[in-house]
């Protein structure tokens, strides 16, 4: 694997560092989320596979996540739309009304089309663009540096972002799976994003990264073809996700503690400057690691992990949404995005809110 720390990416907003400074600001108008009826907590899977509340607990923090409920038709793009409703709701806008539709997802409805324009059938967003974006667990990270500086330079001034993803669909609930079943879960949030004439609003800094050597610590194959040369191949664990999961936790760890530092230095902030770090929810103790290295204060980095479990691309917009709503992350926050996972990708978005 490339060492996380070897290689930089993207660059710096503000006086004298961007060419687009001056222009327009970003702003996040509204989020929604959305969420599986059904619940699955430890005491379920225990009766799944042989574990236990006690050692999920302990080495994830996750007590209970959610799944999709088939006979109720909720999926990917159900949960993606919902999310992103909510959002419009909040920001007074029709779906019409959006320039772009996004959608961040590693389990999209089907290949083709995207989930994106399944969604803008659902909302009814007419002819709006709309297109997929899969970078695993930093899908949502990732898009949005692109609405940002989509809007920022100029191109367009609406964009609705969704993180939506359904791994339940990808798990064995059984004592095969279960180093992955017990960590994920499903879910889906959404924002929407506005220019606004205030150009202090947006980003200060962002770092998008992939290091594709380590493709095969978290993947999905569809056929004989996707395994590592000389993997033995179970066809049960065929289009199910197949997780290194010590590798993974390696290198998030010192990874996600190089993110947050890399994302400082390149918006020139300092640490106590920041007021929310909004993490993907990997692993508690991952979150944990980086809160103690930084010695941030708890309610500085926002933690939901016991309740949903790993949703992947929808666990930024998740904490977003809950953050917002209790008035944690308002108008004035500078507030750092994180995330990392399949790829192996890695990514940042520090925001003047
Ligand atoms: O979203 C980004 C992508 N994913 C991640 O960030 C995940 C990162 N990785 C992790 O969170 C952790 O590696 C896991 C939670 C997945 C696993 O925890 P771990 O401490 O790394 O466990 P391990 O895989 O090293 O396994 C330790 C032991 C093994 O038993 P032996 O070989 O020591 O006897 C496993 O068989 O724990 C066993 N084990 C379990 N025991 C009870 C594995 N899964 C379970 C389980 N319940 N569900």
């Amino acid at each position: 694997m490339i060492d996380p720390s070897a290689r930089r990416s993207g660059y710096s907003y503000g006086p004298g560092t961007g060419t687009f400074a001056g222009r327009v600001g970003v702003r996040v108008a509204g989020t929604g989320i959305a969420l599986p009826s059904k619940r699955l907590n430890n005491a379920d899977l225990m009766k799944l596979m042989d574990t236990s509340d006690e050692w999920i607990v302990q080495r994830t923090g996750i007590r209970e996540r959610r799944i999709i409920d088939a006979d109720k038709k909720e999926s990917t793009k159900t949960l993606g739309a919902a999310a992103l409703r909510t959002a419009l709701a909040e920001a007074r806008m029709e779906a019409s009304e959006l320039d772009l539709i996004i959608c961040a997802t590693m389990t999209s409805e089907m290949q083709c089309p995207a989930t994106a324009n399944l969604i803008c059938d659902i909302l009814g967003a007419g002819t709006t663009g709309s297109f997929d974006l899969n970078a695993a667990c930093s899908g949502f990270v990732y898009g949005m540096n692109i609405a940002h500086d989509l809007i920022r330079g100029g191109a367009y001034r609406n964009i609705g972002l969704i993180g939506a993803d359904t791994l339940s669909t990808l798990m064995n609930y059984n004592n095969a799976g279960r180093g992955t079943a017990i960590i994920f879960g499903d879910g889906a949030g959404a924002i929407v994003m506005r220019a606004t004439d205030d150009v202090n609003k947006g980003l200060i800094a962002q770092a998008m990264h992939c290091d594709g050597t380590g493709w095969k610590e978290i993947f999905v194959p569809k056929c004989e073809r996707d395994f590592p040369a000389g993997a033995v191949i179970d066809p049960a664990t065929m289009n199910k996700v197949h997780m290194n999961g010590a590798a993974v936790f390696k290198f998030a760890v010192s990874t996600f503690s190089n993110l947050i530092q890399e994302t400082l230095d390149k918006g020139h902030v300092k640490v106590e400057d920041v007021d929310m770090f909004v993490c993907h929810q990997s692993n508690s103790r991952i979150l944990e690691s980086a809160r103690e290295r930084f010695g941030l204060p708890h309610d500085k980095l926002y933690v939901n992990i016991d309740r949903f479990g790993n949703t992947v691309g929808a666990s930024v917009p998740l904490c977003l949404h809950e953050l917002r709503a209790a008035g944690r992350v308002r108008e004035g926050h500078k507030v750092m995005f994180l995330a990392f996972g399949g790829g192996l990708t890695w990514g940042s978005s520090l925001w003047q809110m």
